[in-house]
């Protein structure tokens, strides 16, 4: 028997180092013994199997640098992974070489997650970043040249000392790239990082002119005829003869609070009213699953209020909102009465089902309106 849980997260944290600004679970300085820690990840997908449904919809490897993982270890996982309509893997610029691509390609992989954060040397160097605009233009190329027709580029804006042209800039170099999709990320101070530390302050001062680079952002991808599907997801509006949805498959499942199962150290899962955490330490996790027992865990009850609560938060990062009756439990209907009149949310009627979702204006403000509707 199948379970419920369509899609499919796979933790890969290795790293060739640690960039200043990155609170994710990675390991870095191990450039060999990959194999051990997949084998420790197909162990654990034989224990939770089960929950997964069958055919599972969206698979996403994300990391860490998850092509920083030795080819022979990364082709292996990804031949025993689930065949899935969406195979996501998160891609380092660096890292992309004809070779690796292929192999991605022979092993399903449909989609390629790219970190490019900036086009502006200075402003990648601040970052710590390994990869100057060159390798991320060149790895496009390689990538298209395996064939790869949805590739996604990461942004970050909000970089201490960016500028509005500079931003304007990253904008145009990445477009230029003809991306099918983009996620463009408010850089976030992540306590205790090495980057916080340095610019925290900085970043603080800044604070308010962020609002205007995300208006930015908005109106460059926008004019240029990106969807502006979620909070800080673009994707190029359907126009190829197949019609393609280009928005993040595995995400949409994320955001409209569906059960996805993780895998590795630190991921996370929500499936069947409980959600749990893998501890980060490598060896504990090696360790249990060598011995075939679950990985260290933390897990916690979801109460379905607080589901709701969690569905309607992410269901309103989305354009089209989400479906009034899975959140009726959790929205506070004076909130809702004030927002609508203030021009911020609205419902609309789509398929004789209500919908509720954020105005263009709403969505501006993002999480401060949303969490105003929580009852
Ligand atoms: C798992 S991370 C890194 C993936 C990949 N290793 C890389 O460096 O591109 C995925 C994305 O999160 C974003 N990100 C990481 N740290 C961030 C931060 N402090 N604030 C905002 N976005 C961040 C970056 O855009 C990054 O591409
Ligand atoms: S930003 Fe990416 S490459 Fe840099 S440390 Fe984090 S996961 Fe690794």
């Amino acid at each position: 028997m199948s379970g419920a849980a369509r899609h499919l997260y796979v933790h890969l944290p290795f790293c060739a180092h640690r960039c200043g600004y990155c609170d994710f679970v990675t390991l870095v300085g191990r450039r060999q013994g990959h194999g051990a820690y997949v084998d420790g990840l197909l162990a654990e997908l034989e224990l939770e199997r089960a929950l997964l449904a069958d055919p599972v919809e969206t698979v996403f490897l994300g990391g860490g640098t998850p092509t920083f993982t030795e080819p022979a270890a990364l082709g292996r996982l990804l031949r025993a992974l689930p065949p899935a309509a969406e195979v996501t893997v998160e891609a380092n610029p660096e890292s992309v070489t004809p070779a690796l691509a292929q192999m991605l390609r022979e092993g399903g992989v449909t989609r390629i997650s790219l970190g490019a954060q900036s086009f502006q040397p200075r402003l990648l160097s601040l970052l710590e970043r390994r990869a100057g605009p060159a390798d991320v233009r060149a790895a496009v190329h390689t990538l298209r040249g395996a064939c790869f027709d949805n590739i996604s580029l990461d942004l970050v804006y909000g970089i201490p000392g960016q500028t509005p042209a500079e931003l304007a800039r990253d904008l145009v170099e990445a477009l230029a790239l003809e991306p099918e999709h983009l996620s463009c990320y408010e850089l976030e101070a992540k306590p205790g990082t090495r980057f916080t530390h340095r610019y925290g302050s900085e970043l603080e001062r800044q604070a308010e002119a962020l609002e205007g680079y995300f208006e930015q952002v908005v109106e460059t991808l926008t004019g240029a005829g990106y969807r502006w599907y979620e909070t800080a997801s673009f994707c190029r509006r359907a126009e190829d003869a197949a019609g393609r949805d280009l928005r993040a498959r595995h995400n949409l499942g994320y955001w409209l609070g569906r059960e996805y199962l993780g895998l590795g150290i630190g991921a996370v899962s929500t499936v069947g009213g409980l959600r749990w955490r893998n501890a980060p330490r490598l060896a504990g996790y090696l360790e249990a699953l060598a011995t075939g027992e679950t990985p260290p865990r933390e897990v916690e009850e979801l109460p379905a209020l607080v589901r709701e609560q969690e569905r309607l938060l992410l269901g309103l990062r989305l354009d089209r909102g989400i479906e009034l009756a899975g959140v009726r439990g959790a929205l506070d209907r004076g909130a809702l009465a004030r927002l609508e009149g203030g021009g911020l949310a609205r419902i609309s009627l789509e398929a004789g089902s209500e919908r509720l979702e954020l105005t263009h204006r709403g969505r501006f403000l993002g999480g401060g309106v949303a969490a105003e509707l929580i009852a």
